[in-house]
């Protein structure tokens, strides 16, 4: 069963109740997904995941914080681990396309009753004018233009490792009603690429991007706002490949969560690790060209059991039901919400712990051999 595709996402009878009102001021143009701001309870156990496993490089780096960036990056960072006592995300950054654009933003989030701070010598190390909102669903953004050029390391392939992160992905962030948030995020100038939904009309993830790739963010439906992960690119599936050697080598395989494996959504070559604090990190590589003005929306059924992983491996539990708070403007945890709706996970898992769903295939479609052979919670 391949999935649809379609030329909007924006229709009809997908419009949400309580839905957030479109402001009459105009969006900012957000170039891209620049930096995740995370919390972290012991700062030098995560710059050893991140800087001596992962190989993210050190722009700056003091008591407090630690600034990593990727090895093709030219802004100062795409990553801050700062000490905190509660692990969060303290703000998901974009970058926007020039410094007026930060007046948009500003307006846009006003009109919203957002709470909205602005600081002309900015937030963070290395990066200046910029503002933070908490946005209508709860999470806390950064936007700036104005930020500190560093060395792109594209060409020292003398830095590079054999699992060599080259860039920022996307983050993906857990939200209880997902067409409430992807109708505000188009508001705010995002496209959908993919999502996942059943015949009932339940949404249970959208992937968004405003860069020309599947995504800049994606909202998957669940307990919210959370981060769900943060999410880094290599140039070629072994690098991915690479890095599980490493983490076998360091005696360190507990940090894979899930993966290796080719997505179903997105055709991207995954990994999920997660780091000391519990937060998740996925390594991802080649995903598609979105940057045609008509580029199809593509939309997965959710008993697709190639939606998630394209080889039809089982998700794990923990994938789908943990993920990290976010801190509002005073770094305080962000209350949570409960989804109402159906989630993913129970809609999936079929009578034997792990099977095909589909509504076309009786109980003989999964092969013998393979029924019972993952129990959701009890794998050997
Ligand atoms: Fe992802």
């Amino acid at each position: 069963m391949p999935p649809t595709t379609r030329r909007s996402a924006r229709e009809p009878d997908a419009v949400p109740e309580n839905l957030i009102p479109t402001p009459a001021a105009p969006p900012p143009d957000i170039v891209r997904c620049a930096y995740l701001d995370l919390v972290v309870t012991d700062l030098a156990a995560s710059r050893d995941f991140y800087v001596d496993v992962l190989g993210l490089v050190v722009t700056h780096e003091d008591d407090d914080a630690v600034y990593l960036r990727s090895l093709e990056e030219f802004i100062h960072h795409n990553l801050v681990l700062r000490r905190g006592p509660v692990a969060a995300a303290a703000a998901f950054a974009y970058r926007v396309r020039a410094p007026e654009e930060l007046d948009r933003v500003v307006a846009f989030y006003r009109e919203l009753g957002c709470r909205v701070e602005r600081r002309a010598e900015g937030f963070t190390r290395g990066v200046g004018d910029s503002v933070r909102v908490t946005d209508p669903l709860g999470f806390p953004y950064e936007f700036f233009y104005e930020v500190e050029h560093v060395e792109r390391l594209a060409w020292r392939y003398d830095l590079h490792t054999p699992g060599a992160l080259v860039r920022l992905d996307h983050f993906n962030q857990v939200t209880p009603d997902v067409p409430r948030a992807v109708r505000y995020m188009e508001d705010l100038g995002f496209r959908v690429t993919e999502d996942i939904q059943d015949a009932e009309g339940t949404t249970y993830a959208a992937w968004m991007r405003r860069k020309p790739t599947v995504h800049d963010t994606a909202m998957t439906g669940g307990d919210g706002p959370r981060l769900h992960h943060v999410a880094f690119a290599t140039h070629e599936k072994h690098n991915i490949i690479a890095i599980c050697d490493k983490l076998g080598a360091l005696r360190q395989s507990d940090r894979i969560e899930r993966g290796p494996g080719r997505h179903g959504v997105s055709n991207a070559f995954y990994l999920y690790l997660r780091d000391p604090d519990g937060h998740r990190v996925e390594i991802y590589t080649q995903d598609y060209w979105t940057g045609d003005p008509d580029n199809p929306v593509v939309t997965w059924d959710v008993h697709d059991n190639q939606r998630r992983d394209w080889w039809g491996n089982p998700v794990v539990p923990s994938w789908y039901t943990e993920a990290s708070p976010v801190l509002d403007l005073d770094g305080n945890p962000q209350p949570v919400v409960a989804r109402t709706d159906t989630s993913e996970m129970a809609v999936t898992i079929g009578a034997d712990g792990f099977s095909y769903t589909r509504p076309e295939d009786d109980e003989d479609a999964l092969p013998s051999w393979k029924q019972g052979e993952y129990k959701l919670g009890h794998q050997l």
